[in-house]
């Protein structure tokens, strides 16, 4: 399959790459910015699997314009996609009132406004039956606890899990499902800085055995849904 992960120099979306390297038959491009972190990912991934296929694409999902600056590096790679993994995030923790401008427009574009201009780019490229996996938090949904100092990232959160919903409708004639993973904590360094002290029951490697699954099988379950993946928050 071929297989686009965004944010994947680190936590998820790391451990994600390495599960899906071990099947030789996954192109998988691994997006983030730091260049250097997904040189040594791609390393990594030979170092266990010498028939690994895994491709750094460097990227500030903040750029303006993806056609010319990000369509050229994934076509390189290759010309359809099976699977997108919208997994990049952004978490910005404090009081409501603390709260600048600044931090609302850096908490939408990297959570909301990415996964649009990403999806929207690539629309053309999806194969026939293909696969978009949006990464929500358990903060996104309807009727669960919510935490102090969260208030925007889990607004963003929650646009992205109700986007999932009203594109799957919109590309379900070209056979494209879109589903959503509303995550409960899970033990990265956006976990780590946003409650110092706490210890969640998963870790990345974890996370990424079910997403790898999820990603890879689950369009052939699921269409248009917000699924909670999580054993912490209820
Ligand atoms: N960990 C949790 O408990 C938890 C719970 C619920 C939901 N989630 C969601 O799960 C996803 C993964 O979380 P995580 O904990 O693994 O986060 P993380 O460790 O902070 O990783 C975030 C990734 O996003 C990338 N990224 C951020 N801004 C970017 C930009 N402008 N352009 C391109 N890439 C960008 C980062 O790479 P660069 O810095 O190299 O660009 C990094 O690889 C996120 O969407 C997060 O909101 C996590």
């Amino acid at each position: 399959m071929n297989i686009i992960v965004t944010g994947a120099s680190r936590g998820i979306g790391n451990a994600l790459v390495r599960k899906l390297s071990a099947d030789p038959a996954h192109h998988i491009i691994a997006l983030a910015r730091d260049a250097e972190k997904l040189d040594a990912l791609a390393k990594a991934c030979i170092k266990s699997n010498s028939e690994a296929h895994v491709h750094p694409i460097a990227f500030d999902l903040l750029t303006p314009d993806y056609s010319f600056s990000l369509i050229p590096k994934i076509v390189e790679v290759f010309d359809s996609i099976d699977v997108l993994v919208n997994n990049a995030g952004l978490l910005i923790k404090k009081d409501f009132a603390a709260f600048s401008d600044a931090d609302f427009d850096a908490l939408m574009n990297v959570n909301v406004k990415s996964v649009f201009k990403l999806t929207r780019t690539l629309l053309s490229f999806f194969a026939r039956p293909s696969h978009i996996v949006n990464i929500s938090s358990m903060g996104g949904m309807q009727g669960t606890a919510k935490f102090p100092g969260l208030s925007l990232y889990s607004a963003a959160k929650g646009a992205v899990s109700v986007l999932t919903e009203a594109l799957a409708e919109e590309l379900s004639d070209r056979e494209i499902a879109v589903n959503c993973l509303a995550y409960g904590a899970v033990q990265t360094e956006m976990l780590a800085q946003a409650f110092p002290g706490y210890t969640a029951p998963l870790n990345p490697d974890k996370m990424a055995e079910f997403v790898a699954w999820f990603a890879t099988n689950g369009h052939h379950f699921f269409n248009g849904k917000i699924l909670p993946v999580s054993s912490s928050t209820p």
